[in-house]
């Protein structure tokens, strides 16, 4: 079995929820005797901007495979493996551009999902899913004090392909200060471990 991580945070190694979902998924290879990681790292190596081409290709009724091959190749990727994990910041509400360009790529009618008289319905298999969302502020609970759409557009957005056994792990209030910082970091490992947990009891 194989895992996916997408990481949407310009911080790199240093990034605290790239970080944290690096140290759960080497746990969870370890307890679940998954194999492979793959790391997709997004911010750093950024997908190209959508072209013309593709923009054209994904409207047609009979569009040209070749300006597919980018996207076939990340749907290809994510069907390959039966584990997904996302570590994103909350860029301005909402999820940072590298990891909506990936969206864009993956989320192809005719191919991820079917347009049926019903709605979109996702074509790609269900599987556990996890996304470890880091946020400056609150957008949650008692102390928000903006709006979340990230939580709600991501969960959309994978649900649309067929992937809707997804959790997500809150750090906020990450710029609120060292002690928050700590906070938020170990509530999520706590969250993290507890799911782990479930996970490997599910087996
Ligand atoms: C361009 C940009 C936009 C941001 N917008 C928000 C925002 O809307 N809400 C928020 O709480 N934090 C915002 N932040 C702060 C990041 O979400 C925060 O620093 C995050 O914890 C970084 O996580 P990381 O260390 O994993 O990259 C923004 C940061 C950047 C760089």
């Amino acid at each position: 079995m194989t895992s996916l991580l997408l990481n949407a945070s310009p911080h790199g190694a240093s990034s605290r929820t790239f970080g944290m979902a690096q140290t759960f998924l080497d746990e969870h290879a370890k307890l679940s005797g998954d194999g492979e990681i793959i790391v997709r790292d997004l911010a750093t190596f950024p997908l190209p901007a959508i072209t013309s081409d593709y923009a054209a290709a994904i409207t047609s009724r009979t569009p040209d495979p070749a300006h597919f091959a980018l996207s076939e190749h990340l749907i290809e990727e994510l069907e390959a493996t039966s584990f997904l994990a996302i570590a994103t910041p909350m860029h301005n509400f909402t999820v940072p551009a590298s990891l909506k360009l990936w969206i864009d790529y993956v989320v192809r009618i005719g191919r991820s999902f079917a347009s049926t008289p019903q709605g979109k319905v996702g074509l790609l298999k269900d599987r556990p899913s996890v996304v470890i969302v880091g946020s400056g502020g609150f957008h949650t609970g008692e102390n928000a004090r903006q709006p979340d759409f990230l939580t709600p557009y991501l969960r959309h957005a994978l649900g649309c392909i067929g992937i809707h056994d997804v959790t997500f792990f809150l750090m906020q209030g990450l710029v609120a200060g060292s002690d928050a910082g700590e906070r938020a970091l170990a509530a999520c490992r706590s969250d993290l471990a507890r799911y782990l947990g479930r996970c490997v009891g599910e087996r």
